[in-house]
């Protein structure tokens, strides 16, 4: 106890990096979905020190994972300065090539935190982890969370009685199974009778009681998703646990528990499900957690209260008078900026970091709130804005955000910083953008959809890497507000044709907006002037193709670049990338995992866009609207019979 708790008190970490690897299989290896992926701040002291320990390390644990039936690996190397102590584990359904599979995979995203002296990845099937001190006891620490899938509007009672119910054998059983895992299905019988499948392990370095107290908090934390999501997860240091209404192991692989719960199956589930709701269990329990979380927060080092650290963090609760005093008193002056959710503020608090604070415009429940507010704060990547908190506790719903002082994409293509950006950080932040809309598309364990993507949502850091904002928040969004048939979210002339007119929501309508971005990033034209007709202007989607058909596509690019700073060849690549994105259906347009693949790799487009492909007056109707309203109609407040009725 003591000894993990004293590594965490002297964690000097204040923020997390993130990054994502382009060749993520994600789509075709679900199992290397990452859940969590966070670094601590402190570097190593030498780095050739830490690096030669930490491959040595990293090797060992791999060479003892590629025994069969081996999924748990530690391994130190302390001879140095900068110690190394690693843990991996595989989900024990993986076979020993997809447990090295994954292992390797999270070994070369963990590279992406440099060195850092400390750093964890949990994906679907494994996870690794690494400190500079020792830290096998970890059980149950603050920050632990559960992980909601895909909301799913119509979940069936029988689906969370059984998953419940799993879940309550699963967390009884696996401390006193060999091995601290299981793996179980069960029927779920009502009209179209299906199979709910459940997991749960622990680190092979914590007792069984060490076991015990971590499952009992996944429960508690994962049980609530079963109400109406489809797969949940539940991670903490040293315990996983997952259910999903699909297979995410085989049949023939489920452990037999039953065994296990004779004994105290009456007594013991009583005290877990009431040590959850209520009961003396729970209280001990809760006051343990409550506890953890004091001692934590008095422990916060300098600076690193806005900032995540390796341990879990959920999203933090700021105080109504903090955030007021912070950005004094919302004044004007003090405003960044006029989003679809509502306003923008720039603050300082009180140890002198700078947040910007939005104001939500919208109403939503506030439990809905909380569980998106968890959803979207658990993002970590480097082109996403992070959430550091939220408040809610005032008069109005608050979310508390990393600060940009770089300001947005919009003010360096046609503000007043208008042809600053040269070639190669206009390719750096398209390219970045891509990977962010890639990583909320298909990375996070969560599927997110923009759909409002622009260049004011598009924030720019000290180096000119791009972060995008805003996104998760059309999640905000009572369904009924997103609901197809009444309103949507987006910004007419990025906006799909397809979601503006018809109300059809998928990734793709990302797709479309990265596409209209990237031709304004190239031409600095905005896609919504109106061109002056009778000097035969066209709208700059329109303008694109024209050009294009006619091969003069570099005609587009905006006269402020310097021609001897870029290659013709890479520039018409990229507008030819970017005319795929606009096309549709939306089959034909990639999805962003593509288009990161298109410009990362040096060969030519396998099939370039064809005009066939877009119904341009279909987005001219759009643009023409969107001149009648203002420039930048957004967010839940166009109907789609506005839309059509034109
Ligand atoms: C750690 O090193 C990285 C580069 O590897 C650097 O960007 C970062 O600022 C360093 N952090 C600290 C706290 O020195
Ligand atoms: C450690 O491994 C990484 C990646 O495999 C490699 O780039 C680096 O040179 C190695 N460093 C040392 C000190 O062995
Ligand atoms: C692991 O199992 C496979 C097939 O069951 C076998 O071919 C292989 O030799 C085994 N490897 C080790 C290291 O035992
Ligand atoms: C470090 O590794 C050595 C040998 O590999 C092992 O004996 C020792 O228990 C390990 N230390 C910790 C704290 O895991
Ligand atoms: C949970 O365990 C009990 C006791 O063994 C068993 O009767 C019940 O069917 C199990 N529930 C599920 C959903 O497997
Ligand atoms: C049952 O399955 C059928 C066909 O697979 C589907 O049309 C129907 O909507 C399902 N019913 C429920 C309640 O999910
Ligand atoms: C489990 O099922 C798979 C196919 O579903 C099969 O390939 C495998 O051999 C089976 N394993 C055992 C131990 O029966
Ligand atoms: C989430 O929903 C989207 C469609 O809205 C779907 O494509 C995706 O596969 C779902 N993700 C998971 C993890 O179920």
């Amino acid at each position: 106890m003591t000894l993990w708790w004293s590594f965490w008190w002297r964690m000097v970490v204040v923020a997390v990096v993130f990054m994502v690897f382009l060749t993520n299989p994600g789509r075709s290896q679900p199992q290397t979905n990452v859940l969590i992926q966070s670094c601590s701040t402190v570097n190593a002291s030498s780095t050739a020190n830490f690096f030669s320990n930490l491959n040595e390390t990293f090797s060992d644990a791999r060479r003892q994972l590629s025994n069969n039936n081996t999924y748990f690996a530690i391994s130190n190397q302390t001879r140095n300065s900068d110690p190394v102590y690693v843990l991996a584990q595989c989900r024990n359904y993986m076979s020993t090539s997809d447990c090295l599979g994954c292992f390797d995979y999270a070994a070369s995203s963990i590279r992406a935190c440099g060195a850092a002296n400390g750093a964890r990845s949990v994906l679907d099937g494994c996870f690794l982890r690494y400190e500079s001190n020792s830290f096998n006891g970890d059980t149950t620490l603050p920050g632990n969370q559960g992980l909601c899938g895909n909301r799913t509007s119509s979940q069936q009672s029988s689906f969370q009685t059984v998953v419940d119910e799993l879940l309550s054998n699963i967390s009884i059983a696996t401390p006193k199974m060999n091995g601290f895992y299981a793996a179980v299905t069960a029927p779920v019988i009502s009209t179209n009778t299906s199979t709910a499948y459940a997991i749960a392990q622990c680190v092979e370095t914590v007792t069984a009681d060490g076991c015990r107290s971590c499952m009992q908090v996944a429960y508690a934390n994962i049980r609530s998703c079963a109400a109406d999501v489809i797969d949940g997860r539940a991670v903490d240091s040293g315990c996983f646990m997952r259910y999903s209404g699909t297979p995410f192991f085989r049949n023939n692989q489920t452990t037999e528990i039953a065994s296990f719960l004779l004994d105290e199956s009456s007594s013991n589930k009583g005290a877990i499900i009431g040590g959850v709701v209520g009961g003396v269990g729970g209280l001990i329990i809760l006051l343990v957690v409550l506890l953890l979380w004091y001692r934590r927060s008095k422990r916060t080092t300098p600076g690193g209260s806005l900032y995540g650290a390796t341990e879990l963090q959920g999203p933090k609760d700021y105080s109504y008078s903090d955030l007021k005093k912070a950005t004094k008193d919302f004044r004007e002056e003090n405003k960044l900026g006029e989003g679809g959710f509502g306003d923008v503020y720039k603050g300082t608090v009180k140890d002198g970091n700078i947040i910007a604070v939005k104001k939500l415009a919208i109403g939503t429940a506030k439990d809905n709130f909380e569980s998106e507010v968890r959803v979207i704060s658990n993002v970590h990547h480097r082109n996403l804005i992070r959430l550091l908190g939220c408040c809610t506790k005032g008069p109005e719903l608050l979310l508390v955000l990393e600060y940009m002082a770089n300001g947005s994409l919009e003010k360096y293509l046609y503000g007043e910083k208008r042809g600053s950006l040269n070639w190669k950080q206009r390719f750096d932040i398209i390219f970045g953008t891509a990977r962010g809309l890639a990583y909320l598309h298909e990375q996070y364990h969560v599927t997110i959809i923009h759909r409002d993507i622009k260049p004011s949502n598009i924030l720019l850091d000290n180096e000119f890497q791009p972060k995008i904002a805003d996104f998760g928040l059309a999640r905000l969004l009572p369904e009924d507000q997103t609901h197809i048939s009444t309103r949507f979210a987006g910004t007419l002339g990025y906006t799909a044709p397809e979601y503006a007119i018809h109300g059809q929501l998928s990734e793709k309508v990302d797709t479309y907006s990265f596409g209209i971005v990237v031709l304004e990033i190239i031409s600095g034209k905005k896609c919504t002037d109106i061109p002056n007709e009778s000097a035969g202007e066209q709208y700059l989607l329109e303008h694109a193709w024209n050009l294009y058909e006619t091969r003069m596509h570099l005609k587009l690019v905006d006269e402020t670049l310097d021609p001897t700073k870029y290659k013709e060849e890479d520039i018409k690549k990229v507008i030819e990338i970017a005319l795929m994105c606009t096309q549709s259906p939306v089959s034909v347009r990639p999805t962003m995992s593509e288009v990161v693949m298109l410009l990362s790799d040096r060969s030519r487009v396998q099939n370039p866009p064809s005009r066939q492909n877009v119904n341009l007056s279909e987005i001219r109707v759009e643009g023409n609207n969107s001149t009648s309203t203002t420039k930048s109609v957004s967010n839940a407040d166009v109907t789609v019979t506005e839309l059509t009725g034109r």
